[in-house]
C-alpha cells in the first residue's frame, strides 16, 4: 500500500500518552443534529436522547420548534407520553399540568389552580437549517454561525438526493467518527460495494483548518467501485478517483467522492456528497444521520428515483450491517478494559489523530 503523508504542518502519528481512549465528556457548547426536519411532523411529540438528556420536541403552531427536557417537574413523568394541545402547550399524561414552549407551567387543573414556583422544565434552543433540527445544549449563548455548512443539501436537485436516514450505533461517537475519517477500512468492510482492492493504492493527505480536518485520498488508473458504476456515464471502468472527507468538531462529516476518466479534470468528475451527522445519544450510543447527494450526474430522469433508492439502500446496508457490528465489537473490547487502551497508530490514522487533538483543545475551552 502506498500512502503518502503530506500534512499541512508536522504531525506525529503516535500512541497518545493518555490511557483514556475517549474524551472524558462531550462538548456542550456546540450544535448537534437532533433529527431531520421531516421527522418532526406538525402535531407530533418526538423524543430524542441527546448528550444523555431525554428531550421532547414539537412544532409550535407557527412551525418553529420547541425542545423541552422530557421530564415533568411534578413527578418526573416523560412529557412525550402526554398530549400536544392548542396554543403550543404540552399536557403531562399523569396529572394534567400544562407547559408552554419555554417549559413554563401555564395550567394546573387541581385545587385553586395556583402554580407552585419552580414548576418548570428546561427548554433548549433549536434552529432549523439544511433540513435538520440543530439543538444547542451548552451554557454559552448559542451562536447560529457555528452551524456547519451543509448547503450541498439545500442546493441539491431532489431527484439526485437519497432519503434522509438514521441508525443508532451502540458505540461512543468518537468510534463512529474515526470509522468515517479513515476510509481505508472500506477495502475490508465494504469490498465491492463502496471500495475495492484498488482503494488501498491511494495517496493520503490530512489537512487541518481551524476546527476541521480534511482527509484526502486519491488514486489514478484504478477500477471504479460497484456502487458508483450505477451512475457512471462512460463505457470504461478505469478511472482516476478521489475522496475527501471533512470532519468539523464535534462530529459533523462531509464526504466528497468522485471519479473521472484517466487524466481528466475533477471538474468533470461525477460522484456524490456523503452527509454524515453524528450526535451522541449516550457515552455508548450514537445517532448516525446520513444521506447522499449526487453531483454532475446525467442520469435518465426516469431512472433517478430507483437509483436514489438503490444508493440509499446500499449505503444503509454498509453502515448498519458492515460498519456498525465492527464498531460495536470494538466498543465491547474497550469496555472490557475499562476504556484504558492506547491504540498503536499508523498512517491511515492521520485524520482521527488530528481530530482528537482539536477536540481536546475545544473541551478545555468548553
Ligand atoms: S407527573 Fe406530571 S403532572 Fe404529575
Ligand atoms: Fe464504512
Amino acid at each position: 500500500m502506498s500512502a503518502q503523508l503530506q500534512p499541512s504542518s508536522p504531525i506525529q502519528v503516535r500512541s497518545r500518552g493518555s490511557s483514556e481512549y475517549f474524551q472524558p465528556r462531550f462538548l456542550r457548547n456546540a450544535w448537534y443534529v437532533a433529527m431531520w426536519s421531516e421527522d418532526l411532523k406538525p402535531g407530533a411529540l418526538v423524543e430524542r436522547t441527546i448528550l444523555n438528556e431525554s428531550i421532547v420536541f414539537y412544532r409550535r403552531e407557527d412551525g418553529t420548534v420547541a425542545a423541552l427536557t422530557n421530564q415533568c417537574p411534578h413527578r418526573f413523568v416523560p412529557l412525550d407520553k402526554g398530549k400536544l394541545l392548542p396554543g403550543d402547550r404540552i399536557r403531562c399524561p399523569y396529572h394534567g399540568l400544562e407547559f408552554d414552549g419555554t417549559g413554563k407551567c401555564v395550567h394546573n387543573p387541581h385545587g385553586n389552580g395556583a402554580i407552585p414556583s419552580g414548576m418548570n422544565t428546561r427548554s433548549w434552543p433549536v434552529l432549523e437549517k439544511h433540513t435538520c433540527l440543530w439543538i444547542w445544549m451548552g451554557d454559552r449563548e448559542p451562536d447560529p454561525s457555528q452551524i456547519p455548512d451543509y448547503s450541498v443539501i439545500d442546493k441539491a436537485d431532489p431527484a439526485h438526493a437519497t432519503k434522509r436516514d438514521r441508525i443508532i450505533v451502540k458505540a461512543h461517537v468518537q468510534l463512529v467518527a474515526d470509522n468515517l475519517l479513515d476510509l481505508s477500512h472500506g477495502i475490508y468492510l465494504h469490498d465491492g460495494l463502496l471500495a475495492n482492492e484498488d482503494s488501498a493504492n491511494s495517496e493520503i493527505t490530512a489537512v487541518e483548518e481551524g476546527n476541521c480536518v480534511i482527509v484526502h485520498r486519491s488514486a489514478k488508473g484504478v477500477q471504479l467501485v460497484g456502487l458508483h458504476r450505477e451512475y457512471w456515464p462512460h463505457d470504461t471502468y478505469t478511472v482516476d478517483k478521489f475522496s475527501s472527507i471533512r470532519w468539523t468538531a464535534p462530529s459533523y462529516l462531509l464526504l466528497t467522492q468522485g471519479a473521472c476518466l484517466p487524466g481528466d479534470t475533477r471538474d468533470n468528475a461525477v460522484g456524490y456528497y456523503g452527509i454524515h451527522l453524528l450526535t451522541p445519544e449516550t457515552e455508548r450510543t450514537t445517532h448516525y444521520h446520513f444521506m447522499a447527494v449526487r453531483f454532475n450526474v446525467q442520469t435518465d430522469p426516469g431512472a433517478n428515483d430507483e437509483l436514489s433508492a438503490k444508493i440509499a439502500k446500499n449505503r444503509r446496508y454498509a453502515f448498519a450491517e458492515q460498519d456498525a457490528p465492527i464498531i460495536e465489537a470494538q466498543q465491547r473490547v474497550l469496555d472490557s478494559k475499562g476504556g484504558k487502551l492506547n491504540p498503536t497508530l499508523m498512517i491511515v490514522d492521520l485524520g482521527p489523530a488530528r481530530c482528537k487533538r482539536i477536540l481536546e483543545r475545544l473541551l478545555e475551552q468548553d
